[in-house]
């Protein structure tokens, strides 16, 4: 058996959110900043969404540092974490917006409306409720995904006395080698206008004093790692842009959209190294075209700058395998059941008197599916009933999709900040969740 004090994985968590430190006399624990995990769960209850405010702000400096050879606006992807309090956040470090519905619009006005002016519309389906929202709140840019979506678009420009910016969001048919269910470069995804098409779509929005053709987007998956997939597509983006720019088109803006994958498993690389060998392999293809690039970052700001606070509800044993079901479930964070997804689990006390063992155990929620589990067969400190995990990198994707399945409430949210915790969304109620109904 090895010794939970000894592993280096347990040493450094998630720099510069979350580590774990000595109390004097005590065991060591997990702290978010400055704020003890452990004061949180009793105050607020669990499961809990706990984020990190300077590790999303020194994310956004590092991804716009990594930039700064050419002129950019980085366009949070919000769809990765919607929390009110989050867009402030990076609202008030002057992000940038990239939206995929009137609702993510709304959100965005509601926390600072001069917002609109750096957000982009996202989205194979767009309405026509939804475009009107973006053209009368003034956004910088539509990514148009179809011939159909382009008419509709002008048609309600046209109808609002307005202008619509656009750039045309191509299909590179290149792969973004990450899970198929977040893989969109591909031909045979839904997303975007193969490239020969966008030729002849381009000359038609040329035409239609209604559009404004600024740019042209793209984007090829989520969670990817391996760079040449971006150089690869932004490659087949600036032939395009070139030819375009041949043909009388001002093609000021290129949208490389979002997709840096993050070390769900290893020990994380120093963002600042990482987001510059992204940045090489975005912006070399890029050269000499004169364009602003627009980038939509979600993840890689928002994933590693939360985690779920789970209780240990029970320790089970069935004919030998072990579970340990804890009080968070797939509703409240759906990425294991969805994609398989692995996330990091760890104590939030190290080495108390219980957890020096380690075991091989399950995690599993009280949903009644089995594919409500958040590990499987993973090799864990021993902890006991009334104990406290963590599931990292649970910042992007995690409460954006939490839903009530088995009326169970949506989870809080706290917002650390050095040593203040403030409450950002209260748990749900049963109240809350039956409200809308007869
Ligand atoms: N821009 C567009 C047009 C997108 O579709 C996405 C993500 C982003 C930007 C942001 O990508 P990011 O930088 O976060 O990779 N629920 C999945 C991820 C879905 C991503 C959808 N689109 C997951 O939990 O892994």
């Amino acid at each position: 058996m090895r010794r939970a004090t000894k592993s280096r994985a347990f040493t450094v968590v998630r720099q510069p959110g979350f580590a774990y430190r000595n109390l004097e006399g005590a065991f060591p624990t997990l702290f978010c900043e400055e704020v003890e995990l452990e004061s949180l769960a009793p105050r607020h209850g669990t499961p809990l969404y706990v984020y990190s405010a300077e590790t999303i702000r020194s994310r956004l400096r590092a991804f716009d540092r990594a930039f700064r050879s050419i002129p950019h606006t980085i366009c949070y992807s919000v769809k990765a974490n919607s929390t009110l309090a989050i867009l402030r956040l990076l609202a008030d470090q002057n992000s940038g917006f990239d939206v995929v519905s009137g609702g993510e619009l709304e959100r965005v006005l509601g926390v600072r409306s001069k917002a609109a002016a750096k957000t982009v519309f996202s989205g194979v389906g767009k309405t026509v409720a939804e475009m009107e929202l973006a053209l009368k709140a003034g956004i910088l840019l539509f990514n148009v995904e179809s011939a159909s979506e382009l008419l509709a678009l002008a048609r309600a420009a046209a109808r609002l006395k307005k202008r619509a910016s656009i750039a045309l969001r191509v299909n590179p048919d290149v792969s973004a080698k990450t899970h198929p269910y977040i893989s969109t470069g591909l031909h045979e995804h839904k997303f975007g206008v193969p490239i020969r098409e966008a030729r002849r779509l381009y000359a038609e929005a040329g035409k239609d004093p209604n559009i404004r053709v600024a740019g042209v987007s793209v984007h090829i998956g989520s969670q990817i790692t391996d760079l040449t997939s971006f150089t690869d597509a932004l490659g087949r983006v600036a032939d395009l842009v070139r030819e375009l720019q041949r043909n009388g088109h001002n093609i000021r803006y290129v949208d490389a959209g979002g997709g840096l994958g993050i070390a769900y498993k290893d020990e994380p690389e120093v963002f600042a190294k990482q987001v510059a060998a992204y940045a090489k392999a975005v912006i070399a293809p890029l050269r000499g075209l004169g364009i602003h690039l627009l980038l939509e970052p979600g993840r890689s700001i928002v994933g590693p700058a939360g985690v779920l606070l789970t209780r240990v509800l029970y320790r089970k044993t069935n004919d030998g395998k072990r579970f340990l079901i804890v009080d968070a479930a797939m509703n409240d964070l759906l990425r294991p059941s969805l994609y398989g997804a692995y996330h990091e689990i760890v104590p939030v006390q190290l080495a108390g008197p219980s957890n020096r063992e380690w075991e091989i155990t399950d995690v599993v929620g009280p949903v009644c599916e089995t594919g409500d589990f958040f590990a499987r067969d993973r090799e864990l400190p021993v902890v006991q009933e009334g104990d406290l995990l963590a599931i990292l990198d649970a910042g992007a994707y995690g409460a954006v999709l939490a839903s009530n399945y088995n009326t169970r409430g949506r989870p809080a949210e706290v917002l650390v900040d050095k040593a203040k915790a403030w409450l950002v969304r209260r748990r749900e109620t049963t109240g809350d969740q039956v409200r809308l109904e007869r």
